[in-house]
């Protein structure tokens, strides 16, 4: 079949469809939860199309997954309210609830998500377009990160739980919670990014406002009669609606103590903006990120091939730590575009289940469009696109454009296209790379691809400076999810990682006394009766 039919023929009809995949019926969403109910919903809905198309007598139409209700202002300040009446100044039952305790319930909260991972997966597939594969492994490596993150705070907690003697002073100092938190994750990830803030900022002993992201909604609903069934009520609540409609006013009304969001940086630096006591608001943010690949003369160019497909065209580049631009030293340009348009020719696209699929249509209905005028604007500058087929296009599907040469006058070189196109930029002086870098405005990641361990060393200290990791003959990526995942400049607010993110979602606070005969008999009675939480030496295994 040639690419044009096979194009032509990416989309199904229903009965095509395999049996396994199937939706087997719409996820028409009533409800949501609300400080521990689960409360109905007669209002306005949003329809979920999802990224997948069907073939129909009338053309081709992107498959209608579902709804979910498009709640207002006052079931967003509801939501709020109950948040914040959870928490109750840090007196609620969950802040003051024993390490153990909390680590219980979120146990038990993994265990029935774990039940509902089909659901869940399937509706990854569908909402978002990645591949069963992959979105299988966003589940499961959201239920390590869970379980990661308890052993981390067991191990927190071991730490906290001996005293310390200073200058006749004798403390316990442990980590407590910041307050209300409203976390927002990426459609791109929406189950794990969002579960990477989510738990930690939970298990923290902060309260909940979470609102799905825009495109990856309906996967949460299955999981909401878990967070009602494990936590006290208030603790989780969800919002729904659109953004820009409910979001000001939980900001302004100055009671969100955390701002979590992985996404734009324009969007966190409005919300955080409208906070009336910006120095009462806590923000770990995860945002836009332009992770360029350097490759030198020196580079082992199969190799940097091979990293440069996975890193720019996993998930169609739908990643935040995706290579967004490609340097490529100019003796090796010509060679390095052979080979990259080969192996991208080499790409199997199609529909998300289908095994060993790599590119698959993409859930912004916009992006298509943007990807052409990001094309256009780079040819009209004197690009080309050197790949066969590149940015060929069947509705929401779109192939790999590989780019070159890429200027800095065209859109491709300063923006981040977040899907299938690679801009290839020739250099002929490591030193024009680093003053991209240092001019860019974000500072992720970036890739080095070289085999001479001078040139390497001499890039590594510059660029250690500039983004917040240096990947050395291999792509830019988040994981393993132990490692700090963090960024300069745009790009990020905070530290992630398995450990930082409890650190990011609570602050320390200490219990001190002078050391004297009567200070000491006092601790020891609060210990030996268990009656405080925080201050224990119950040691946690
Ligand atoms: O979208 C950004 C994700 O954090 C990337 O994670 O590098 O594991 O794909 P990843």
């Amino acid at each position: 079949m040639s690419f044009q039919d096979e194009l032509n023929e990416l989309f199904l009809t229903e009965e095509q469809i395999p049996t396994d995949f199937k939706l087997v019926e719409e996820v028409n969403q009533r409800a949501y939860l609300s400080n521990g109910e689960m409360l109905p919903w007669n209002g306005d809905v949003h329809t979920v199309l999802s990224p997948i198309c069907i073939k129909t007598a009338n053309g081709l139409q992107r498959k209608v997954i579902g709804t979910y209700p498009l709640c207002d202002k006052e079931e967003a300040n509801a939501a709020l309210d109950a948040a914040v009446n959870a928490y109750d100044n840090g007196r609620g039952e969950w802040p003051t609830m024993s390490v153990a305790q909390r680590i219980e319930r979120v146990e038990k909260f993994t265990h029935e998500i774990i039940e509902k991972k089909q659901e869940v997966v399937k509706l990854i597939m569908w909402e978002i377009g990645k591949t069963f594969a992959d979105s299988t492994k966003e589940f499961d490596r959201t239920i390590e990160y869970i379980q990661a993150t308890i052993d981390a705070l067991k191990d927190l907690d071991r730490q906290s739980a001996g005293f310390t003697i200073e200058q006749g002073i004798i403390a316990q100092i442990r980590r407590s919670p910041l307050g209300v938190v409203l976390c927002m994750g990426p459609f791109n990830y929406p189950l794990n990014e969002t579960f990477t803030t989510l738990i930690p900022a939970l298990i923290m002993g902060n309260t909940i406002l979470f609102k799905p992201p825009k495109h990856g909604t309906l996967l949460f609903y299955p999981l909401l009669a878990a967070f009602k069934n494990c936590f006290p009520k208030g603790v989780v609540n969800t919002i729904y609606g659109r953004g820009n409609k409910i979001i000001p006013g939980l900001m302004e009304s100055g009671k969100i103590n955390v701002l979590t969001l992985i996404g734009s940086s324009k969007v966190a630096n409005e919300l955080k903006k409208m906070h009336p006591k910006v120095n009462r608001l806590r923000a770990i943010l995860g945002l836009d990120a332009k992770n360029a690949a350097i490759i030198t003369a020196k580079a082992d160019l199969k190799l940097a091939v091979q990293e440069t497909v996975l890193g720019s065209l996993s998930f169609n580049g739908q990643r935040c730590t995706a290579l967004k631009i490609i340097f490529v030293h100019r003796s090796l340009a010509d060679e390095f575009l052979a080979q990259l348009s080969e192996a991208v020719s080499k790409l199997k696209f199609g529909m998300p289940w289908v095994n060993g699929v790599a590119l698959t249509p993409l859930p912004e209905p916009h992006k298509p469009a943007y990807l052409k005028e990001c094309l256009e604007d780079a040819i009209a500058k004197g690009a080309k696109i050197v790949n066969e087929n590149g940015g060929a296009t069947n509705e929401s599907f779109v192939f790999p454009a590989i780019v070159y040469p890429v200027n800095a006058q065209m859109k491709l070189y300063t923006e981040e296209q977040f899907g299938p196109v690679v801009p290839v930029v020739p250099f002929d002086d490591l030193e024009e790379t680093i003053t991209y870098l240092i001019e860019s405005t974000h500072g992720q990641q970036v890739s080095i691809f070289s085999n001479d361990e001078d040139e390497i060393a001499s890039l590594i200290d510059p660029l250690v400076n500039q983004v917040s990791r240096v990947n050395i003959n291999c792509q830019c990526q988040r994981g393993p999810d132990v490692f700090p995942f963090t960024g300069r400049k745009d790009s990020a607010e905070g530290t992630l990682s398995v450990v930082d993110a409890l650190r990011s979602f609570s602050i320390r606070s200490l219990v001190a006394t002078k050391l004297n005969d009567s200070n000491k008999h006092l601790l020891n009675e609060i210990i030996d009766s268990h009656s405080s939480n925080f201050l224990s030496t119950k040691y946690l295994f």
